[in-house]
Formats: C-alpha cells, structure tokens, sequence
C-alpha cells in the first residue's frame, strides 16, 4: 500500500449500513487482512488483548438471527420493527466480523502493574478500536462497506456459545460488512479550529 492509498482509505472509510451479500475480495485476502491487522494492531504493554471472530455464510446470518431474537422480546411490536429493519440490513451483508478482549489479560495486567489498575480497561478499548479501524479501512480499501455496531451485552452470552467463546472473551463491537448498495449519507464535519490546538 502506498502512502497515497492509505490518505485515500482514511477519508474513504465510511459507515456503509446499505450493504449486499457479495464481496469484492476472495474470502482468503478477507482472513489475510484481518490476521494483518490483529497482528499488527498496537496494544497497551503490548499486551495483545484483541480477539477476533469471523463469520460468513450462515454463521454471520446467526449473529444478526441471534440480535433480532433478543430484541424482539424485549421491545414493544412498533419499536421492534424499526430495530428489525436495522439487524435486516446487517444480516443482508456478506460477513461480520466480531471484536473482543481478552479479560485474563486486562486482569494480568491490572494484577502485574497495579499502579497503572484503573487504566488497563480503558486501553484495552482503545486498542480493540484501533483494531477495528484498522480492519474497516483496509476494507474500505477493498471496496467492502461495513458499520461499527453495538450489540453488548445483549447477545454475549448466545454469541459466545453459537461461536465457541472463551469465558475470559468479551464482546466490544460486531462489523457487519458487505459490498455497498448505496453512498454513504453526508457527513458534517466541524472547523479544524475548533478541535485542533498548534503551537509553533
Ligand atoms: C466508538 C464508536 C462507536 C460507534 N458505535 C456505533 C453504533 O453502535 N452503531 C452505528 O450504527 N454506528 C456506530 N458508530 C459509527 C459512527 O456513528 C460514525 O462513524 C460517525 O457517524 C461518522 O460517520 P462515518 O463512519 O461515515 O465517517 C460508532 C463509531 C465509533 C467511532
């Protein structure tokens, strides 16, 4: 990747919710990106807390049944349509890719560097974010479409034995990706000044 390309990703990267069961990528250079940048991924103390799991097919199509299940018992019927919409539109998507941290390590941590206790929670959120625009941009970049979204802890305990889990695994965030069927909506975006300081 050029450094061009990597400019033209950043501002590229969108969240697509209009997405197709299709791909643009072989499902190999999908798992290729995604172990890129699990590795590569910063991590605080290198502590490599981020877990990933990937589904496609009707694995992916479980994620989204699972999310509808718990909602629809739990929202009012006019509510629930609206939401079902939504998890229609995920579930309409060629893969979604699950992020996760790893609590024995943030607990290690806490327990190896207590000074620094508090702290270890956050930063393990911040590096499974850093992982998760890793993977949305290097998908941008491919031409797949993906949302972050936010389904926790609502369908932890069905995801973690539809997939598997670990037990010390814990769910941050589900990206449903695809190829887009549409542009993304318009985006603002504030005054630099505003969020930006420069001493010189
Ligand atoms: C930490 C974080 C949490 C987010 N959570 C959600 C979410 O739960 N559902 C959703 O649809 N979008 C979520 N988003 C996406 C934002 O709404 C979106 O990135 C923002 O509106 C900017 O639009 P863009 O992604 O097209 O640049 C989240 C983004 C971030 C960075």
């Amino acid at each position: 990747m050029t450094k061009k390309d990597f400019y033209q990703a950043v501002a590229e990267r969108r969240s697509r919710y209009s997405i197709s069961p299709k791909t643009t990528i072989e499902q190999d250079k999908i798992l290729e990106i995604i172990e890129y940048a699990i590795k590569n991924a910063p991590s605080a103390f290198n502590s490599q807390s981020q877990r990933v799991v990937v589904t496609f097919g009707e694995h992916h199509k479980k994620v989204w049944e699972i999310a509808k299940n718990i909602l629809k018992g739990m929202l009012p019927a006019e509510a629930y349509k609206t939401t079902e919409e939504k998890l229609n539109s995920f579930q309409a998507g060629y893969g979604t890719v699950l992020y996760f941290e790893d609590q024995a390590t943030v607990e290690g941590l806490q327990k190896q560097f207590p000074t620094y206790s508090a702290n270890f929670p956050v930063w393990s959120q911040h590096a499974s974010g850093m992982l998760q625009y890793i993977i949305w941009t290097a998908f941008a970049a491919e031409g797949l479409g993906a949302t972050l979204q936010h389904y926790s802890p609502l369908i932890d305990e069905q995801v973690a034995k539809a997939f598997d889990v670990p037990s010390s695994w814990k769910l941050i965030a589900q990206m449903p990706f695809g190829v887009p069927t549409a542009e993304p909506a318009s985006k603002d975006f504030m005054p630099i000044n505003q969020r930006l300081k420069v001493f010189k």
